[in-house]
């Protein structure tokens, strides 16, 4: 699948991807950075692995994602673009992936968090440890739907979402190993540089 027809095929499946400013934003940040390590936590069908990728030769991606369509998609965008020497796509739960990642020592230059956002807050502790000093975390619709910064009472069916993510905020802002910053345009992007362990 070309890079072209997966936002025609996000559109059908109702699976999201990254937003127009917020792919600039990323996009800059690894011309810049030139991170050699990159993880991604939700891979759905490969377009923002593959702006990563598109962005340094040196970049090596390794992305997660759960859902078996979508990877199999991505796999085949993966290889149609010419990046599937330098990925690693994996099939599976995002935090059993992170676990194993840490028990193996693995240190990546930049981590892109776009995976379940009820869960950032729990991932956190590991994305921690396994980000390299100098490293970024980039989360991706940390302000969800703008509910995560309104006033008031949040609608039931969006609380825990909403708590979990304004608690992923407030450790990430509040911790002095990282310098956070929030850019508050589309739905929301948290990054975070890691400046000491
Ligand atoms: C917003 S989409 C990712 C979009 C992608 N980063 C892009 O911009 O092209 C979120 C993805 O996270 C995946 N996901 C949700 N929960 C997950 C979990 N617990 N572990 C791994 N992946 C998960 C979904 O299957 C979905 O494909």
């Amino acid at each position: 699948m070309k890079i072209e027809e997966i936002k025609k095929l996000s559109r059908e499946k109702w699976l999201p991807i990254i937003r127009e400013e917020s792919a600039k934003f990323l996009c800059e940040l690894v011309k810049k950075q030139k991170p050699r390590k990159i993880l991604e936590i939700g891979t759905c069908f490969g377009y923002s692995g593959c702006l990563m990728l598109s962005q340094s030769e040196d970049a090596f991606l390794t992305t997660i994602d759960c859902d078996e369509f979508a990877v199999a998609q991505a796999k085949k965008t993966f290889f149609d673009e010419g990046f599937a020497a330098r990925v690693n796509v994996i099939c599976d739960d995002g935090y059993s992936v992170l676990e194993s990642l840490y028990k193996n020592k693995l240190k990546f230059d930049l981590i892109f968090l776009d995976g379940p956002k009820g869960q950032y807050f729990k991932y956190l502790p590991l994305l921690k440890k396994i980000l390299s000093i100098g490293g970024f975390l980039v989360a991706d619709d940390v302000l969800f739907h703008g509910y995560v910064k309104q006033n008031g009472p949040v609608k039931h069916k969006h609380r825990t979402i909403v708590t979990n993510l304004r608690k992923f905020l407030l450790d990430l802002s509040n911790d002095s190993n990282f310098d956070f910053k929030l850019l508050e345009f589309e739905d929301g992007v948290a990054v975070a540089k890691k400046i000491s362990e």
